[in-house]
């Protein structure tokens, strides 16, 4: 019955997980996922989190969510996208639900947007983090893609960019990363962004903004948001996915939110409706747990002032890593720039390692990366980094 089913390819990111843990060689490294490590290599579980458990502990019953989730943690999140004080949440024109994780908010939008907007196409970035095309695939809405990243510079390819938002189809739908692009580490300065946002008005574009990195970027998540506020200034109607896998270390607990802001109340509700119903074939509702540490969080003055510090103390370590890592290799004499190291932000550095080199920092070193050549710089500390570097210049130099 079965016996035409070929196995699946290996997933690019997760598949380097798995062949990471199946390495016995004690020097192995895992620079490959985007998950958050402290500076011994340990995955963090955060004191707001733990104190939001202790809690919810004795508390918690195990009824079902509603179909489009906890209604508290989609009123904190909104906030954190959209602004504390946003009009548009005080006139409920935000169509939300819970999601599961920031894959699960791309993945219901992708849906909706074949079910209701079945003629359109999203235009994703090159290069963008490989799931984005899977998601969108397996929703059936047809991809392009647009210019994003300029490999000779190891930055944003502004020009490129601004011309492939003119050139798409008015009314055309975008994927953006609202800040700390993965898997490049580049984003638009705030001005690029105003000029962004600008050209999607003239255009009438939509933008789909992925938010699953808020506060990697800056250390701040208020800051983070900018790139969203721009375009809530000026007037557009967008989509937002958010996750805490990362800004909260909930990876496993996959709590999320998609946003969709409408023309009014009575459209909003209508969304919100559709996309519980999309929800409801696939997983019914969301799950609780993680909505209700979330929750907790942001609703307690002093538990989101302990989140914020520990968030910006994960981002400023990362930072330390980046310096750290350039200056290893500066040091050993790699002719090569690494300037972009320092220069790219949030959690990835694009490091511009061909796909052989990655082959040989695994088999040579058991330096576990995705062959794109991008470096989870969470996953580097103060033990690994003379290794890494070391491992580097010997696979970069001519
Ligand atoms: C990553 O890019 O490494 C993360 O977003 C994890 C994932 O699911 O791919």
């Amino acid at each position: 019955l079965f016996g035409h089913v070929e196995p699946a390819p290996k997933d690019p990111i997760l598949g380097v997980t798995e062949a990471f843990l199946a390495d016995p060689s004690p020097d192995k490294v895992n620079v490959g996922v985007g998950a958050y490590r402290d500076d011994n290599g340990k995955p963090v579980v955060l004191e707001c989190v733990r104190e939001a458990e202790r809690r919810i502990a004795g508390n918690l019953n195990m009824e079902y969510l509603p179909m489009g989730g906890s209604i508290k943690m989609i009123e904190e999140s909104l906030k954190l996208a959209y602004g504390e004080d946003s009009d548009f949440i005080k006139d409920k024109r935000i169509a939300a639900v819970q999601a599961l994780s920031g894959t699960g908010a791309c993945r219901l939008f992708a849906d909706f947007q074949r079910r209701f907007l079945p003629n359109s196409q999203i235009y994703i970035p090159t290069p963008t983090w490989s799931n984005h095309h899977n998601i969108w695939r397996d929703a059936q809405v047809p991809q392009r893609t647009f210019t994003y990243y300029h490999p000779e510079s190891r930055g944003l390819d502004f020009a490129g960019l601004m011309d492939d938002i003119k050139n798409a189809p008015n009314g055309s739908f975008f994927l953006l990363h609202a800040c700390a692009h993965n898997p490049t580490g580049v984003d638009p300065t705030e001005e690029q962004w105003r000029e962004i946002s600008y050209q999607f008005k003239i255009k009438n574009h939509f933008p789909f903004f992925d938010m699953a990195y808020q506060g990697f970027a800056s250390g701040d998540p208020e800051r983070d948001a900018k790139a969203i506020r721009i375009f809530l200034e000026d007037g557009h109607q967008i989509g937002c996915a958010q996750s805490y896998a990362k800004n909260m270390g909930l990876y496993g607990q996959r709590a999320g939110c998609l946003s969709i802001l409408c023309e009014d109340e009575m459209q909003a509700v209508s969304v919100k409706s559709q996309l519980q119903q999309i929800a409801r074939p696939m997983y019914s509702n969301p799950p609780v747990h993680g909505a209700l540490v979330v929750s907790i969080i942001l609703n307690d003055p002093e538990l989101k002032s302990l989140w914020l510090k520990e968030v910006k103390g994960m981002a400023d370590r990362i930072i330390g890593m980046r310096k750290a890592l350039r200056e290893n290799l500066e040091g050993l004499g790699s002719p090569l720039s690494w300037d972009h190291i320092t220069n790219q932000i949030g959690m990835f550095c694009y490091s511009g390692i061909t796909p052989e080199q990655v082959d040989r920092l695994t088999n040579e070193y058991h330096i576990y990366m995705t062959r794109n050549g991008r470096i989870s710089m969470a996953g580097v500390t103060t033990g690994n980094v003379a290794y890494l570097a070391n491992a580097i210049h010997e696979v970069t130099k001519t």
